[in-house]
């Protein structure tokens, strides 16, 4: 992982000038409130057609597409788990989330990628707990994908960007 930049901001994922930013979707992948949504907003209509046309992604796969209207040249679509109390793996399915963006970036050969915090808005996974897998996966996920050269936690709270901070510090 020598000269990775990693790294966590606060603010809106659909500003980030990276090469992809991930969207937490679900399962349906026609778009929804959240992160999803603001997605769709500003990358366009065009986004919704290509997302049709992929017939939906299973919780813990991704999938990518243009980024359209984003300053972001592709969106990496994944599903995380919805929390029911921890003993569903869900886990698991947050940790594969992380692994398979991450696959799915170093496949196309992409330099810079953003991850929100995904499931912990309207799926309600506990904001820490979903942090500490998100920084460990990624650690351990990142040399095989050896394109990456930075890769962004992107916070829309100030409570988020603490946890990172702490994770990434440590
Ligand atoms: N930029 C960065 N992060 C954002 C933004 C944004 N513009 N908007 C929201 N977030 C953050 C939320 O604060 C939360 O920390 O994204 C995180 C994930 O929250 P959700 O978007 O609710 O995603 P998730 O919990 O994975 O639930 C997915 O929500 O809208 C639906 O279609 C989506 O059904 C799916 C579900």
């Amino acid at each position: 992982m020598t000269g990775v930049v990693l790294r966590c901001e606060q603010g809106d994922i659909t500003c980030l000038q990276v090469d992809a930013i991930v969207n937490a979707a679900n399962s349906a992948l026609l778009g929804g409130g959240g992160v999803d949504g603001a997605i769709h907003r500003a990358a366009g209509p065009q986004l919704l057609d290509a997302c049709r046309a992929l017939h939906g992604c299973p919780v813990g796969e991704a999938r990518l597409t243009p980024g359209f209207r984003l300053p972001a040249r592709w969106v990496i679509h994944t599903v995380g788990p919805v929390w029911q109390g921890g003993q569903r793996g869900e886990a698991g399915l947050l940790a594969a989330c992380y692994r398979h963006c991450l696959e799915l970036a170093g496949n196309h050969r992409l330099t810079s990628l953003a991850f929100p915090c995904i499931s912990t808005g309207v799926y309600g996974y506990p904001r820490q707990a979903a942090a500490a897998i998100a920084v460990h996966t990624v650690t351990i996920c990142l040399p095989r994908a050896p394109s990456i050269r930075e890769l962004v936690f992107c916070c829309h709270s100030p409570d988020e960007l603490a946890i990172y901070q702490g994770l990434l510090a440590a």
